[in-house]
């Protein structure tokens, strides 16, 4: 696996315990998630990305949603929220999955040692789903 290090830590705090994310700024991706399973990520108080994990896909833990906003985006953030949602996992498996079209998020499912797990078509026209899967370290 290719861990690159990058030389400035990135001053946020990923929530430890799920929460409201509202992010009224981007318009794109809204309020709606449950609080008990929506982890946000904080820069002085104010929300930078948030990320969403239920346990619906076959009795497994799936990455419904994470989103990290534009502004705030390449600064680790993502990986950040992704890692958390591993550590606290309930499942033996985490699931996650985009569009073969965004070559962003396979790069950081990749980067953190997720297996591509298969392709899913007929959701979004001429762009399958790409599956990826991690099995979480147990500490
Ligand atoms: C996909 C997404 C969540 C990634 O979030 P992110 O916070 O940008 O992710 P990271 O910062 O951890 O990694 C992104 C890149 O920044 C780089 N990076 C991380 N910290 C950095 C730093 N301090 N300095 C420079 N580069 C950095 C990473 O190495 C990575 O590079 P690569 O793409 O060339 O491999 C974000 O792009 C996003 O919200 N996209 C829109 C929504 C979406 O598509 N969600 C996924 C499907 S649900």
């Amino acid at each position: 696996m290719n861990r690159r290090r990058h030389a400035t830590p990135t001053p946020f705090a990923v929530s430890t315990r799920p929460c409201w994310a509202t992010w009224a700024e981007t318009g794109s991706f809204g309020s709606g998630s449950l609080p008990e399973r929506c982890y946000a990520a904080r820069q002085d108080g104010e929300v930078v990305g948030f990320a969403v994990m239920d346990q619906s896909f076959f009795r497994q833990s799936f990455v419904e949603l994470i989103v990290v906003h534009p502004r705030h985006q390449r600064k680790g953030i993502g990986e950040a929220l992704l890692l958390h949602l591993e550590a606290v996992c309930p499942t033996e498996k985490l699931f996650v999955s985009t569009n073969l079209s965004n070559k962003q998020m396979q790069r950081l499912c990749r980067r953190l040692g997720y297996m591509p797990s298969g392709m899913i078509d007929n959701l979004d026209p001429g762009d399958p789903e790409v599956i990826y899967c991690k099995k979480p370290q147990r500490s």
